[in-house]
C-alpha cells in the first residue's frame, strides 16, 4: 500500500506492506495499517457497507469508497495507492474537509409541498415516485463532486458552482409534482449549472449507480433553458416584473 500521510501544510506518500485475507477491501487494509503499524493514520469511515458515504478516497487515482473496493480487483503484488479526495482541503491523512458541500446544501430552498387535498391524501404517479427514488439513493459520498473538473482543480469556481450532487438535489425537488417552489433561476444563477458540460465523469464514479447526468443534469438544464429563453415565459416575466415595480412605486395613500 502507498498511503498519503500529512495535513494542510503538506505531506507525502508512505509505503506499507500489509498482509491481507481473501474477501477483504481497501478499508480492511487501512485498518490493519492502523492496528499494526501506524496507530495515528487518519481515515474516516462508519458503516463499512457502502451506505454512509464517509470512506471516500482516491484509490489508484480514481474516486472510490474504500469499504466497497475489493482488494481482489487489483493484480497480485500491485501497489495500491490511497490518497485523500483532491477537491477538498485535507484535514489529516485521508480525511478531508467536505463542509463546502454542506454550505451548498443550505442554499437550496427546501421541499415546499402543496396544501393537502380535502381527503388528506397526497397522490403521485408511480413514474414520479420512481424518479425521486433514484435521486434519493444518494449517500452523499461526494465522489461525484471530487471528480468534477469544474471544481477539482479550480477552487475559484466553488462559490459559483454547486456540483453534480446538488444538481441532483435541484432536479429531485424541481421534478417533484407536489413541490411549489421554482428553483430554475437559482440553478442557473446560484448553482452554475451552465458550467457543466456533461462529461458524465460524475455518473461514472457514483457508487449508487445514479444516472446523474442523463436523469438529473440534462433534464434540469432543459428546464432552466425553457425558463430563461422561452419567449412567452420571458415576456410574461417582464410584464409581471413591470407590474410589481409599478405597484412598488405607487406613493402611499394612492394604492386604492
Ligand atoms: S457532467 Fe457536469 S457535473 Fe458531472 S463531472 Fe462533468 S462537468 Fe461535472
Ligand atoms: S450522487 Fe452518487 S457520487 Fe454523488 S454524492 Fe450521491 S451517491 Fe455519491
Ligand atoms: S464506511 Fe460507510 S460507505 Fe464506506
Amino acid at each position: 500500500m502507498r498511503v498519503w500521510r500529512g495535513d494542510a501544510t503538506g505531506g507525502e506518500l508512505v509505503d506499507y506492506t500489509v498482509p491481507v485475507e481473501e474477501g477483504e477491501v481497501v478499508l480492511d487494509a487501512l485498518h490493519r495499517i492502523q492496528a499494526t503499524q501506524s496507530g495515528d493514520l487518519a481515515v474516516r469511515w462508519n458503516c463499512k457497507a457502502g451506505k454512509c458515504g464517509s470512506c471516500s478516497t482516491e484509490i489508484n487515482g480514481k474516486p472510490r469508497l474504500a469499504c466497497m473496493t475489493r482488494l481482489s480487483t487489483f493484480e497480485q503484488g500491485e501497489t495500491i495507492t490511497v490518497t485523500p479526495l483532491r477537491t477538498f482541503p485535507v484535514i489529516r491523512d485521508l480525511v478531508t474537509d467536505v463542509s463546502y458541500n454542506y454550505r451548498v446544501a443550505e442554499t437550496i430552498p427546501a421541499f415546499a409541498p402543496q396544501p393537502r387535498p380535502a381527503d388528506g391524501a397526497y397522490r403521485m404517479q408511480q413514474v414520479d415516485v420512481e424518479r425521486g427514488q433514484e435521486f434519493r439513493k444518494c449517500i452523499e459520498c461526494f465522489l461525484c463532486q471530487t471528480v468534477c473538473h469544474v471544481i477539482r482543480d479550480h477552487e475559484e469556481n466553488k462559490p459559483a458552482f454547486s456540483g453534480p450532487r446538488f444538481f441532483l438535489r435541484y432536479a429531485e425537488l424541481e421534478m417533484h409534482p407536489l413541490d411549489t417552489n421554482d428553483r430554475r433561476q437559482l440553478a442557473r444563477e446560484q448553482a452554475g449549472i451552465g458550467l457543466c458540460n456533461i462529461t458524465k465523469c460524475c455518473t461514472e464514479v457514483c457508487p449508487e449507480g445514479i444516472h446523474i447526468t442523463d436523469n438529473a443534469i440534462i433534464p434540469m438544464k432543459e428546464r432552466v433553458v425553457d425558463r430563461s429563453f422561452d419567449p412567452v415565459t420571458w415576456l410574461g416575466r417582464k410584464i409581471f416584473r413591470r407590474d410589481q415595480l409599478e405597484e412598488a412605486q405607487v406613493p402611499q395613500g394612492r394604492a386604492e
